[in-house]
């Protein structure tokens, strides 16, 4: 893909793992490799790319704990730390390989060790091969915020073996096809409909089905992060379903995947935007009916204080006065642009509320 700061190959296909270490001294040369992966990672995949780049130039793995609640400020300083224990230098190189909170953590740490050296992401889920890995946003949580303190940093290269993906839990499946949806919802209706007829294959984990969703996921969001690099216009689309979707993760601490967060998220916006005459009708039963049939939630879980979900709407970084601003459709295939040319549209505390309370 094509990007200011220097363009990266995404490469995608089953059986690419094997190419690692040719792929690595062609595209990302380096005097020494930190592979870093997590404890569930590490044993199926990282093991091996480690071993495998050892042929060629030293290659140190390094791992932590698997799970989003280690994607903190405290994994990223043992990390670095390790880097320096293993004497990794300026000319050495990270290779992620693992989901998107290794990506997020590997990233983040390549970005800052040295003042930012190379680093290759391995994407192993189906979130991160679509998602995480493209567009160079890196960084860690923070216990008030997720994604609170991070840097861009883009990668050298992306390598995507969707046979990687046959080990892979069907939950954090269909969480990664959660964001397949909102990328066809937000850009391509003809890609949303071949969504919904490729679920048996998804589902059956057959690794060209699932090529082609990365591929055609990756153009839609290399496209659009390439149009707006630092998030002021375009770029925002990505966003939907996710405004709500950050609230409820914040909310529910670890509880709901990032992307079963997003898929609810997607549900009450699509319901938002029908409510505000903005969408077209019968956009939002399209998204359920999509989040249904990959066995995604789509209701606000109950219990959940709506009120407090709101506070952190406000506090995140995209609020602005006493409005949430959402990225909205205006059907299936296309996001709404507000009059004023703003890619979000500003909702008041009232309609959000009622939104809300009214689930998808
Ligand atoms: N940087 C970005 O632009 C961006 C975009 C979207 C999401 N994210 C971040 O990505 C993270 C979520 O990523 P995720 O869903 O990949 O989570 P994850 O990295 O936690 O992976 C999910 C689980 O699957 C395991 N796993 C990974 N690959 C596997 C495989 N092939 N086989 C078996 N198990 C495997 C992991 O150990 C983990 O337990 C969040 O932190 C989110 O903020 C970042
Ligand atoms: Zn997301």
């Amino acid at each position: 893909m094509a990007l200011g700061e220097g363009s990266y190959q995404v490469l995608i296909g089953p059986g690419l793992l094997q190419e690692i270490p040719e792929l690595l001294l062609r595209y990302a040369p380096a005097s020494r490799y930190a592979v870093i992966s997590d404890s569930i990672v590490a044993p199926l995949y990282g093991q091996r790319v480690a071993a495998a780049l050892e042929k060629y130039a030293p290659a140190v793995l390094v791992t932590f704990p698997s799970g989003e609640w280690n994607k903190t400020r405290e994994t990223w300083a043992d990390l670095t730390d390790r880097l320096l224990q293993a004497g990794l230098g300026r000319d050495g190189a990270v290779v992620a390989v693992g989901g998107g909170v290794v990506g997020d953590l590997a990233g983040f740490t390549a970005a800052t060790y040295m003042r930012g050296i190379p680093y290759v992401q391995v994407p192993t889920t189906l979130l991160a091969m679509l998602d995480s890995s493209v567009g160079g946003k890196t960084g860690v949580d923070t216990p008030r915020a997720k994604n609170a303190v991070g840097a861009f940093h883009q990668p050298r290269l992306v390598v995507a073996d969707t046979t990687t993906l046959k080990s892979l839990p069907e939950a954090q499946l269909a969480a990664g096809m959660a964001e397949a949806i909102k990328h066809g919802a937000i850009a391509d209706a003809r890609y949303f409909e071949h969504i919904l007829q490729w679920r048996d294959e998804v589902f059956a984990k057959d690794p060209q089905v699932l090529a082609e969703i990365v591929r055609r996921s990756v153009e839609i969001k290399s496209a659009i992060v390439a149009s707006d690099e630092r998030e002021a216009g375009p770029r925002s689309a990505l966003n939907f379903g996710h405004t709500i979707a950050h609230a409820l993760e914040t909310a529910m601490g670890y509880e709901l995947l990032h992307g079963e967060a997003v898929a609810i998220g997607m549900a009450v916006e699509a319901g938002l935007g029908e409510q505000m005459g903005i969408s077209l009708p019968g956009t939002r039963s399209a998204i359920l009916e999509a989040l249904r049939s990959y066995r995604l939630p789509h209701d606000i879980p109950p219990g959940t204080d709506l009120n407090r979900l709101i506070e952190t709407m406000n506090r995140d970084k995209k609020a602005r006065s006493n409005t949430v601003r959402f990225a909205l459709l205006e059907r299936i295939g296309a996001v709404a642009r507000d009059p004023d040319g703003s890619w979000t549209i500003a909702v008041d505390h009232g309609l959000l509320l009622s939104a809300l309370e009214r689930g998808s």
